[in-house]
């Protein structure tokens, strides 16, 4: 599960990383309240599980409730890569005299946890990682020994940040591991006019294998009033098991081999899955309606392939299943249907009948899967990304993930 700033700024706090005092509104009014209690100036920040928000017109320094109250109009209204802007933190205004990035995380390829350290943090860090790669220190760190302060001072030094940051490097490692995250990154941790280092930003991506470890995190989930974020946890209210993943092409099955195959034919036919959601062997047409209404709430998705093998279940019953979603959740994206298996035919007739303009029907898994991810590679961007050429993913994390979140 990713968190919103809010919400990682909480554990940063909870965990002696500094940062400014903020406060959380959802309307305007709120936003120059929240003002005045800082002083009157603040930063207008969107709450949005994506990155660019700058680039996007999402973060506005405002010198005056008054102003603050306008730019959060004006950021609510906002839509950033599909996600629509709820919520905006108002944040104290620091007077930046450098801006580094840093990052913890896991790397799977290396099986290693991973430090990410640059003295030159801030918007453009994604630019940096891709023409100057040798500006970006990268320090594995041993998972038993973790970011001691000898540690701190070998990822700074290797960086190029300040001594005064090696207690913010300490104390950030206590959040990746005592709150099981997978991903902790600051962009930007700042050091101030008056010497202080503390984070501006911040990233967190909780391990949800480790959420029985932590009860309390399941208040961050149920904060996430955006389709996108808390879909997970949806999918989990749902009964549905449901992994939220990078791509475009929504993905359902029945059957973990089968939803994993399916997801490596999308992949091979040039699109990346937006999730794996297997609705199981002996899945009712309500499983499906589920299903499908959790992978459409997906803002990432432009296009959803169902692959059923009629099993315990006949296609008949996914076919109205599909149906019975359709009545149920307003189809805005393209549908592709691959049945095969017990009661196929009557399964077809029954999507045949319904005839929705924006259901197709393969006969194949390779046919549906390039169908599925030719539509999903055709369908134009959401309006408010910004141009080409800005932040490729939502997770500005430069160490070879930048396909987004
Ligand atoms: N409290 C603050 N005081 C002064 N400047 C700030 C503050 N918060 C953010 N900024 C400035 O705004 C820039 C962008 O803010 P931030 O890093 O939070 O958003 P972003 O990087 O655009 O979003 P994302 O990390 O989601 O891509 C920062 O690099 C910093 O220069
Ligand atoms: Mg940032």
């Amino acid at each position: 599960m990713d968190l919103f700033e809010y919400q990682a700024h909480e554990l940063f706090a909870r965990h002696g990383v500094p940062v400014p005092a903020a406060h959380l509104a959802d309307d305007p009014a709120a936003a120059r309240t929240a003002a005045r209690r800082l002083g009157g100036a603040a930063v207008v920040k969107a709450q949005v599980k994506a990155g660019g928000r700058g680039k996007a017109g999402g973060v506005r320094p405002a010198a005056t409730p008054d102003e603050a109250q306008a730019h959060a109009a004006a950021v609510l209204a906002l839509t950033i890569k599909g996600h629509p802007v709820r919520r905006v933190l108002l944040a104290q205004p620091v007077e930046i005299e450098a801006e580094f990035y840093v990052s913890y995380l896991l790397d799977r390829a290396e099986r290693t946890f991973l430090a990410i350290a640059s003295a030159e943090g801030g918007m453009d860090i994604e630019e940096v990682a891709a023409t100057r790669p040798d500006a970006l220190a990268r320090i594995p760190v041993d998972a038993e020994e973790g970011v001691t302060p000898q540690k701190a001072r070998q990822i700074a030094e290797a960086a190029g940040l300040p001594a005064e940051a090696e207690p913010v490097l300490v104390a950030l490692w206590r959040v990746f591991v005592a709150e099981d995250a997978l991903l902790v990154e600051v962009n930007p941790l700042v050091r101030t006019a008056g010497g202080r280092v503390l984070a501006l930003d911040g990233k967190i991506t909780l391990d949800d294998n480790a959420a029985v470890l932590h009860p309390e995190h399941a208040a961050y989930a149920e904060q996430d009033g955006a389709p996108g974020g808390g879909l997970e946890a949806a999918a989990r209210a749902k009964g549905l098991n449901y992994v939220k993943l990078d791509g475009r092409v929504g993905v359902i099955g029945n059957g973990a081999g089968l939803v994993m195959s399916t997801l490596d034919v999308v992949a091979r036919c040039g699109a990346d899955p937006a999730n794996f959601l297997d609705i199981g062997g002996g899945a009712s047409a309500r499983v499906m309606a589920d299903g499908l209404g959790v992978v459409l709430g997906d803002p990432d998705v432009r296009a959803v392939l169902v692959n059923v093998f009629g099993g315990i279940t006949a296609c008949d019953a996914v076919a109205e299943g599909i149906v019975q979603a359709l009545a149920e959740v307003e189809l805005t994206k393209p549908l592709v249907v691959r049945l095969d298996g017990n009661n196929a035919a009557a399964g077809r007739a029954v999507l045949a009948a319904a005839a929705h303009p924006l259901v197709t029907q393969a006969d194949t898994m390779d046919e549906a899967a390039r169908l599925a991810a030719d539509l999903a590679n055709a369908a134009p961007e959401p309006a408010a990304d910004p141009p080409a050429g800005t932040t490729a993913g939502s997770r500005p994390v430069p160490a070879g993930r930048q396909g987004g979140r």
